[in-house]
């Protein structure tokens, strides 16, 4: 039988849930970076197609599913492009586990269908044009969490948490 995918979101926000600043991240934490690529390394990815296109984006080596209502006639290697997230979900339908990397429109758009959040929260009021959504804290159990202080190559501390959606009853 084809396993259906477990969906997991990894996103970075802070503290009044700003992910992002024309199309880039609004801050340099390498070791966040470094957590975000541990994470997802080898899993295919799912993303909006203007945070595929961010400079700073970081693309699967495996797999990258696209959500665009204009694709590509000739799309780069190790990518396909999805009309609608139906679509998307159908061409995913073989994985195992699937990391939806953002950005806004996707997180609001998905988060409702995803088991798991990879949500690391930058201790910082940082001014931005994107967002992450409310996360209702009584639908999620936190399961992990991970603190980073300040130091030369950090100019903001941040948590890396993990949590986990409830199950009902
Ligand atoms: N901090 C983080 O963790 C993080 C992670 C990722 C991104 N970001 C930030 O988020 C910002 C980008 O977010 P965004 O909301 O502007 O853009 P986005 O979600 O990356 O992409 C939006 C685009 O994706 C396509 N799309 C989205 N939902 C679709 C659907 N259901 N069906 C078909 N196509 C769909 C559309 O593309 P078309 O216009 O081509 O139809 C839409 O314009 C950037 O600032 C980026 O740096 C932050």
């Amino acid at each position: 039988m084809t396993p259906i995918p477990q969906l997991y979101i990894i996103a970075a926000m802070s503290e009044n849930h700003v992910i992002g600043m024309q199309n880039h991240l609004p801050w340099h934490l390498p070791d966040e970076w470094e957590h975000f690529k541990k994470v997802t390394h080898g899993k295919p990815f799912l993303m909006g197609r203007k945070s595929f296109e961010a400079p700073d984006a970081l693309h699967s080596t495996y797999r990258n599913v696209i959500l665009t209502s204009n694709a590509p006639d000739h799309p780069e290697p190790s990518t396909e492009y999805a009309k609608d997230i139906s679509s998307a979900l159908a061409l995913l339908s073989g994985e195992n586990e699937v990391f939806i990397l953002g950005g806004a429109t996707v997180f609001r758009e998905m988060l409702p269908m995803v088991q798991k959040l990879y949500l690391t929260i930058v201790h910082a009021q940082i001014e931005g044009d994107a967002f992450f959504p409310v996360v209702d804290q009584k639908d999620w159990e936190l399961t992990n969490t991970e603190y980073h202080g300040i130091d030369d190559n950090h100019i903001y501390s941040f948590s890396m948490n993990v949590y986990v959606r409830k199950t009902p009853g």
